[in-house]
């Protein structure tokens, strides 16, 4: 898929530079033809010989090399798509500003492809305003952001902002290539103010709900909320006016632009998302709300009793899908989840059909890597037309980014009446 493929790598100066040998070494046994491109504290990390050695190619770090200048306009323009991996902090605020005070920036300047970047760094500067905004720019600019992997930071901290595997760099230039990105979208649309999304509001519900049983202890689930985090950026990043209305968890949307309400239990996901349902064009619910909650929930903390064993009486939490669903008009765009352990695609097609649907997002414990707490999915679009798209593992923020293009392919094509 990358065959014959030319890929402009700038490498700035982060711990994770060192991943760049690797990266270099996978697109090239894939085929690319990779010309890297260094900023002078990336030298820091790694040295511009191993690039070299790797890519076949030279590796210019400065504007002028031995009193000859590196041409920065020519590599812009030869590539097909330029790579930032690792971007440090620095260097996407400078993006973010044009600023202009290296080769690498010089070439980012200069290039007239698209433009991809792997972010790289510590989880506090990570989530600090003034990333984010440079982030925001950055998207508002058509590029694309590789989403940030979590784990074990350079500080020794455990967190978000570890550069996204050389493996996992590779996969989504694949996809960037065929297409199966909402990069086609971006592009058609750089130089245009229009997005496909703009002027269009969405509403987003993710994350688990916690039902209480006394002031210490409550009903949940595993869900992190990563993939509905995940599709509220991208459809940020799409141009839509972002609410997402978010359970109980760690993580916040990186698209500043998002505006997020925090809740706890699914009445307060149910008010927050009724709050918003009406005027919403397109609406996503990705959460794991709770269906049932604790009948009488104590004021004090419940001490143990004197039986072995303790009864709990639940009752039903309101559906938020069903019952908001129910209102809709067929000019919005009506989205679910379906997770299941069995049966996946006869209760994915009766949740789309009885909650009203335009699409459906089945996935299945049962496949590797898909569900709660990864940072992959696999998942399956169904859509009302009866259309099917199985889509392989990917990370959640490329499955969120096929939602979105589905969604906008429903917004802009959708004359089927509604299934009711
Ligand atoms: N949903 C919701 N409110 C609820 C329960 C679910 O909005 N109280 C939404 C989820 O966000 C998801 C979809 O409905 O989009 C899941 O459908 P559902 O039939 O509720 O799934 P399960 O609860 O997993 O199904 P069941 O309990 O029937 O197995």
């Amino acid at each position: 898929m990358l065959q014959g493929k030319k890929i402009l790598l700038g490498v700035s100066g982060s711990i994770a530079a060192y991943k760049a040998a690797t990266l270099v070494r996978l697109l090239v046994k894939e085929g690319a033809d990779v010309k890297v491109v260094m900023t002078p504290s990336a030298c820091d990390f790694i040295t511009p010989l191993t690039l070299a050695t790797l890519s076949k190619h030279e590796v210019p770090v400065t504007i002028s090399d031995n009193q000859s200048w590196n041409n920065h306009v020519m590599l812009g323009r030869w590539a097909d798509v330029m790579l930032i991996a690792p971007a440090s902090a620095n260097t996407l605020s400078k993006m973010a500003n044009g600023a202009c005070d290296n080769l690498l920036m010089a070439t980012y300047l200069s290039a007239t492809c698209p433009v991809l970047f792997a972010p790289a760094m510590d989880e506090d500067m990570w989530h600090h305003p003034a990333t984010r905004n440079n982030i925001s720019k950055l998207l508002s600019y058509g590029h694309r952001q590789l989403p940030v992997e979590k784990g074990e930071l350079a500080s020794g901290l455990f967190g978000e902002g570890r550069m996204a595997e050389p493996e996992n760099i590779v996969k989504y230039l694949q996809e960037h290539f065929s297409g199966l990105t909402t990069q086609h979208i971006d592009q058609q649309q750089v130089g245009k103010t229009d997005l496909p999304l703009k002027g269009k509001k969405a509403l987003v519900t993710a994350g688990p709900t916690q039902e209480p049983l006394d002031p210490v202890r409550y009903i949940s689930n595993h869900s992190s909320g990563k993939m509905g985090i995940a599709i509220a950026d991208e459809l940020a990043a799409a141009g839509a006016d972002v609410t997402l209305v978010l359970g109980p968890t760690g993580l916040s949307a990186g698209n500043p632009a998002v505006n997020t309400i925090r809740v706890v239990t699914a009445e307060d996901m149910f008010n927050g998302a009724a709050a918003h349902f009406t005027q919403a064009d397109v609406i996503v619910m990705a959460a794991a709300v709770a269906d049932y909650r604790p009948k009488h929930v104590a004021d004090i903390k419940m001490k143990k009793g004197e039986g072995d064993a303790l009864t709990l009486e639940l009752e039903k939490t309101k559906d938020i899908l069903r019952t908001l669903g129910a209102t809709r008009t067929d000019k919005q765009v009506l989205v679910g989840f379906s997770l299941e352990t069995n049966n996946e695609k006869e209760y994915a097609l009766k949740k789309l059909r009885e909650k009203n649907l335009d699409l459906v997002v089945m996935n299945s414990l049962n496949d590797k890597g898909a569900g709660f707490n990864h940072d992959t999915n696999k998942v399956t679009l169904f859509d009302k037309k009866g259309d099917a798209r199985d889509l392989p593992l990917k990370s959640k923020l490329e499955v969120a980014q096929d939602i979105v293009t589905a969604i906008v392919d429903i917004l802009h094509h959708n004359s089927v009446p509604l299934v009711v």
